[in-house]
């Protein structure tokens, strides 16, 4: 197996790195070396390497900045998406490319299953779903990986967020009406691996078990670091965003396991894992 990996400096990326090299060759690229908008950039990559597979993990993902930056977003989140695909297609290999919970509009107020239609809220959103569009009408070997709140290292995600919120300030307010899946990178990348083992080409969702609302992780954040901080709920009506977000996104990710066996743990256990991990990390 030799794997090249787009966006490897990113906290899914990272993962990636490590997961895919205990099975061969890995080669990761990432910004500013190499833009997967620029088609003639990637093309020798691509040869020089000749990868079996190509795991697109480059984007796009501030998701307030997307309302503002669209042109950008849908660069690498569409664009991006649609280059790699046709050099995978090209080279007759599978591709992966990873997608988000906010394709959803949060109102189905039951786990959101693969086949669900989409219905993105925002800019972010758009740019996603039509970067899964691009990746599946170009490469019939594809996987795409939807997946939600994720965090892993070197990451800027919420539970570092939390974490230097909470040593700086003696009070949080965090909002309790969005309910969703969070996930470990390390447990997202295993499952990619698990998934690539396989030719069960299509549509997963790739999430930690269970669900919880943004109050709740954040409550959990907060018991495994020991600090002190109170913490209260509050509505999203209270933080006003330029990007909507669905206010129910839990993914299900049972044809996941169906197709390679990979079951994913529940998300305390992955948290508490990720916990462990960012002592050496940081
Ligand atoms: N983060 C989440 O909560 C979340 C939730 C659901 C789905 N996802 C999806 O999961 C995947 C991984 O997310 P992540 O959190 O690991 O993202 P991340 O940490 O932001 O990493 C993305 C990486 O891609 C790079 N990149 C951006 N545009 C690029 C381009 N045009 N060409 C090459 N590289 C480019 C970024 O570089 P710069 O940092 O220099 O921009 C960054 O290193 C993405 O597809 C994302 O949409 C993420």
């Amino acid at each position: 197996m030799r794997t090249l990996i787009l966006g490897a400096k990113g906290q899914l990326g990272r993962d990636l790195m490590e997961v895919f090299a205990a099975r061969g060759a890995v080669k990761g690229c990432d910004l500013p070396q190499l833009d997967i908008a620029d088609e003639v950039a990637l093309q020798p990559v691509v040869e020089q390497f000749a990868p079996t597979i190509i795991i697109n993990a480059a984007a796009y993902t501030d998701v307030e900045g997307a309302e503002d930056n669209l042109q950008d977003a849908f660069l690498a989140n569409e664009t991006g998406a649609r280059n790699v695909a046709e050099l995978s297609a090209y080279h007759q290999i599978p591709v992966v490319y990873f997608s988000t919970d906010y394709v959803f509009d949060g109102t189905k107020n039951a786990p959101y299953v693969p086949s669900d239609p989409v219905a993105p809220l925002g800019v972010y959103g758009e740019s996603k779903a039509a970067g899964e569009a691009a990746t599946r009408i170009t490469n019939a070997r594809h996987f795409i990986i939807r997946t939600a709140w994720l965090y892993g290292p070197g990451g800027n995600n919420f539970v570092e967020k939390i974490i230097q919120a909470a040593e700086t300030r003696p009070k949080l307010r965090v909002v309790d009406d969005e309910i969703g899946s969070p996930t470990h990178t390390r447990d997202l990348a295993e499952a990619t691996l698990a998934l690539t083992q396989t030719e069960a080409y299509g549509t997963y969702h790739a999430v930690n078990a269970g669900d919880c609302t943004r109050y709740n992780f954040a409550k959990e954040i907060l018991r495994l670091t020991g600090i002190g901080s109170t913490l209260d709920s509050c509505a999203s009506s209270e933080f006003p965003t330029k990007a909507p977000r669905p206010r129910y996104s839990v993914l299900d990710a049972s044809s996941l396991t169906e197709a390679c066996g990979y079951e994913m743990r529940p998300w305390q256990e992955a948290l508490l894992n990720y916990m462990d991990r960012r002592k050496v990390l940081v």
